[in-house]
Parts: structure tokens; C-alpha cells; sequence
């Protein structure tokens, strides 16, 4: 009886802990956006599945790449035409086992809302939808076709698609209202249009010769006009982008009223090395860096703007970066690449750009086989395993330590340390100190100790100053020396004392003290990677 009466406690101490759990929000303290698990900042390692991979029984192979890979989010698909196989008959069967499955593999999820837009066409939405092109109509280009892409000015497709996104986003605070597992839902999949910059049909051709709605001449502080006065060269654009974004408003709107879990959009981006033609580049419409403003100012019912990010070079990278992470927008990366050069991109992210995640696109493929023929930037015939391996390092080793990550973006304190192509030293600034962080071998020469850079590029830390004097460093294939702020009137610095650790549930473990020849000449992050933390004084 005793027994019983203590498990009835013990199950009502539970229920009562998981109905106090905090709902996942995202809040901005200062300058800094933070995204609230649990009540506590969550940065997001995540990845994510291919297209037509959101069924429980493909997951089964795929939970454990996320193991292997130290993730902590699963970000995978959920799909209006399987959801809502005919008008108004929802099917949640697959989404709950999933979410039953990320419990036991102790993940969290994103689910993406594959709608009215996937990839700038209409793929996803369901057969009763795709045939009844007179109830739901298609978009038309400027020779009058119509495209494999659902208009944004027909209420009945968007009330069709917020109806459906509602029913799920209810069904999600039925099953996860409690306990959160999902944390974050992505509405649509890179909305705008494939094939046309807009739609051409007769009403939006009116819609379009008209001014521009007041609330948004307001927003971007223009003067009134038509959309070609007001817009000029990109008022084809502008004119998609505004009505996309209204619609996807609408839709997250409708699914934000029964479950007020933080949502975001992707966008296809179009710093890509091409024509910049919206409708042919990159789809029309969208979120691109062009369109930000007008996307912020007419989606009140979203919280980020997410660029997928497969921009190669790292000076692309980091400007994606900048132009999303802005003071009304956090940074987010639910996409990006899982190769080679994005393995390092992921610090400048997370250092420099306080990114709340990150999450490499396709992670079925992780650990099987080699790179076909055609991929950018990677010999045919190279193993995928030795490819990402460099991610799963980082995953593994940053993974333990994103609390404190969390903790020091935002601060000014904390800098990436990243090799790239005759890029082999860089030097970070702090409080008091100067930190030079070096890649590869070092030799001397006038002017002081160079460095040669790694063979493969691998040189890649951050640093944060998370004391007077005190440092963390972690990183992989990197040197650190440091010398009093330039300008300071001390002229020396040195080590107090220098650990090797890692931090378990937010608290420092010191593996070992670091003396004699592991900090004579510098500190040392190897290749498997390490984390180090550093206590200095100078004179
Ligand atoms: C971006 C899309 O959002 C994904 O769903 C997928 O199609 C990838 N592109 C493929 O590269």
C-alpha cells in the first residue's frame, strides 16, 4: 500500500515537473537572441534527414547517424499530402511515432511543415489539392502558363493549408504539450516560385498595378506608389515577396493559435555563383537577403528568417551570417553543408554570430559509401565517412560544452579562430590580452613566428574570455600564444596555471594541468581536437 501510495506520489511529481516545463520560446536579452528549452538556452546541433525520410520505419536507420554524429535535434519533414490524404481526414500516425522514437533516443525535434511550398514548387501538397486547379489555382508566368507552383492569392489554397497546419500544430500540443520534445516547427520549405517572378494571372496583375499597401511603405519608411514606382527593377519580386509572405503569416498564424511553439521560414538564398534571376536562380518570393525587410515587416507570426546556407567560400558564408543575424532577426542555419570547409564555417556561427543552430542537410548519408560524380568542390569516389568526420569532431567535442557557449555569446567575449586558404594565423582581441591563434607548423622569420597552415585546412577554434585573465579555448589543429593587449603598458604575459578538461553539466572537469613543454611555446589544440582552459596574469 505504502509502495503504491509512494509511485502514485512519484507519478504525480512527474506530471507535475513536465506540465511546469517551460515552453520553447525565443527571447532577445540585450542584443542577443536565445532560444529557451526547458527554460535554459539550447543551441541546436541538429541535422537533417532527406526528403522522404520522415517515416518511423526509414528513422530506424537513421537514429543512430544522430548518435554517431553527437547531434541533439533531429530536424525532419512532416507532409501536408500525407497528413491530410482528403480534405479534412488528418493522419498523425507517423509524426507520433517519431516523436515516441526521439524520446527514447533522448533527441529533440524540428519538424518541417512541407505545405503549399517546397523548394519554391508544390510538391507536397496532397493529390486533392494538385487536381482541382480551378479551386486551387496555379500561378501563372508572364507568357500566361500556368507552373507547378500554387498562387499566393487564393485564400481558399492558404485557408486549405492553414487549416491543415493548425490541425497539426493542435495535435502537437495534445501529444508534446508537456514534455517538448519538439522544439521548434519550420513552416513551409523555402516558399517563392520556380518559373515565374510572380504571378501573372489576371487579379494579381491588378493587384499589382495598384500602390503598395500602406502597412508597408510605413514598414521600409518609402513613399507611397505603385510597385514598380516604388520598387523599380525588383517590384516583380517585392510584389511575390510581400503576398508569399502574407500567406505563410497567415498559415503559421492559424498553427501558432493552438501550439505557440517558436516557428521559422527557410529560404533558398540567391548569393549563389549565378545569374541573380528570381523564378530562375533561386525561387521568387522568398526570404532572399533583397526581400528581408519586406519578409520581417509582413510576418509578425514567425520568429526567424532562416537562410539555408550552401555557399562555399568563407567570406559568402560569413556574409549570409551577417545579414540574417541582424537586431529583428536571429541567426538560425537549419540547413547548410555537412562536408569538409562547413565543418569550420560551423565555429564562425556559433562564435562570431551567436547561431542559435546548425544543422547540415542529408545526414542519411552520413558513414555510407563515396561522393558521386558532380558534387562541387569534392573528388568523385572520396569516402563520405572520411568527409564528415571533421563535423562529427566538432559535434562531439562542442557538444558537452554548449551551455557555456550559450552563455558566453552575446558577451562580446567570445571570437572564431578559423583557417582558410593563406589564412594561416589570426589574431583575436580581449579585455587585457591578445591572442594569436596559429594552423599547421610554425617557423620563425623576421618579424616575428609564422605558420604554414594545415594540409587539409583543418585549423578551426574559438576562444572566450570567460574571466579577468581567464580564457577557454577549443578547438581542433590550432596554437594559441597570447601577449598583453597592444597598447597595454605590461609587457609580458603568462600562464598562472592551464588545464585540460571538459565541462560536464555546465560544471569544469580539469583532466590535467598542461606545464612545462605542453605551454613553454604555446598552447596546443590537436587534430582530435581539446579544450583547454587558461589562467594569465602579465607585468
Ligand atoms: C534545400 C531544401 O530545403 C531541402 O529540402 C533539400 O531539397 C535540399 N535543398 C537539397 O539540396
Amino acid at each position: 500500500m505504502l509502495r503504491l501510495f509512494k509511485s502514485a506520489l512519484l507519478a504525480a511529481a512527474l506530471v507535475c515537473s513536465a506540465i511546469a516545463a517551460p515552453m520553447p520560446q525565443i527571447v532577445k536579452q540585450g542584443k542577443k537572441f536565445s532560444l529557451l528549452v526547458d527554460g535554459k538556452p539550447f543551441i541546436v546541433l541538429g541535422g537533417q534527414v532527406n526528403n522522404s525520410t520522415g517515416w518511423p520505419s526509414r528513422m530506424q536507420e537513421i537514429w543512430p547517424v544522430y548518435k554517431a554524429l553527437h547531434a541533439n535535434t533531429a530536424e525532419i519533414p512532416v507532409y501536408w499530402e500525407v497528413v491530410e490524404p482528403k480534405p479534412g481526414e488528418f493522419h498523425f500516425e507517423a509524426v507520433d511515432q517519431i516523436i515516441r522514437d526521439a524520446r527514447t533516443q533522448n533527441m529533440r525535434l524540428i519538424l518541417l511543415w512541407f505545405g503549399t511550398w517546397k523548394n519554391g514548387v508544390m510538391d507536397y501538397a496532397p493529390s486533392w489539392v494538385k487536381a482541382d486547379t480551378v479551386k486551387y489555382p496555379r500561378m501563372l508566368d508572364s507568357g500566361g502558363k500556368p507552373v507547378r507552383v500554387l498562387s499566393p492569392h487564393s485564400e481558399t489554397t492558404m485557408n486549405a493549408d492553414r487549416n491543415a497546419f493548425a490541425a497539426f500544430m493542435r495535435h502537437l500540443k495534445e501529444v508534446d504539450g508537456d514534455l517538448h520534445t519538439v522544439i521548434m516547427v519550420q513552416v513551409e520549405n523555402e516558399p517563392g516560385s520556380l518559373f515565374t517572378d510572380r504571378d501573372h494571372a489576371p487579379a494579381a496583375n491588378k493587384l499589382f498595378e495598384g500602390s503598395v499597401p500602406g502597412a508597408l511603405t510605413t514598414a521600409l519608411k518609402k513613399n507611397a506608389g505603385t510597385w514598380t514606382q516604388v520598387f523599380g527593377p525588383e517590384a516583380d519580386e517585392a510584389f511575390a515577396a510581400w503576398h508569399v509572405a502574407k500567406y505563410v503569416n497567415e498559415v503559421a498564424a492559424g498553427g501558432r493559435k493552438e501550439y505557440g511553439l517558436p516557428l521559422y521560414v527557410n529560404v533558398w538564398l540567391r548569393e549563389r555563383k549565378n545569374f541573380m534571376r528570381p523564378g530562375e536562380a533561386y525561387p521568387s518570393g522568398g526570404a532572399t537577403s533583397n526581400m528581408l525587410d519586406i519578409w520581417k515587416a509582413a510576418t509578425p507570426s514567425i520568429d526567424v528568417i532562416a537562410p539555408d546556407i550552401y555557399v562555399m567560400d568563407y567570406a559568402g558564408y560569413r556574409a549570409v551570417c551577417e545579414s540574417y543575424g541582424r537586431p529583428d532577426n536571429a541567426l538560425l542555419i537549419p540547413e547548410t553543408g555537412g562536408f569538409g570547409a562547413f565543418a569550420r564555417y560551423m565555429f564562425y556561427a556559433l562564435a562570431d554570430y551567436d547561431a542559435l543552430g546548425f544543422a547540415p542537410f542529408g545526414i542519411d548519408r552520413i558513414g555510407a559509401g563515396t561522393v558521386p560524380d558532380g558534387v562541387p568542390g569534392v573528388s568523385a569516389g572520396t569516402s563520405i565517412a572520411d568527409l564528415v568526420r571533421p563535423m562529427m569532431d566538432n559535434y562531439r567535442l562542442l557538444g558537452p560544452a554548449l551551455d557555456q557557449i550559450a552563455a558566453w555569446q552575446g558577451t562580446g567575449k567570445l571570437h572564431s579562430a578559423v583557417e582558410e586558404d593563406q589564412i594561416t594565423e589570426r589574431l583575436l582581441t580581449f579585455t587585457d590580452y591578445e591572442v594569436l591563434a596559429q594552423f599547421g607548423r610554425t617557423e620563425s622569420s623576421y618579424g616575428g613566428t609564422f605558420a604554414s597552415g594545415t594540409a587539409r585546412k583543418t585549423g578551426r577554434a574559438m576562444v572566450s574570455e570567460v574571466a579577468p585573465d581567464e580564457f577557454v579555448i577549443i578547438g581542433f589543429d590550432t596554437t594559441v600564444r597570447f601577449e598583453p593587449r597592444r597598447g597595454s603598458k605590461l609587457k609580458s604575459a603568462q600562464f598562472l596555471w592551464v588545464e585540460e578538461g571538459r565541462f560536464e553539466n555546465g560544471e569544469w572537469k580539469a583532466a590535467r594541468r598542461l606545464n612545462g613543454d605542453e605551454t613553454f611555446f604555446r598552447l596546443n589544440l590537436p587534430a582530435q581536437g581539446a579544450i583547454l582552459r587558461a589562467k594569465l596574469m602579465s607585468y
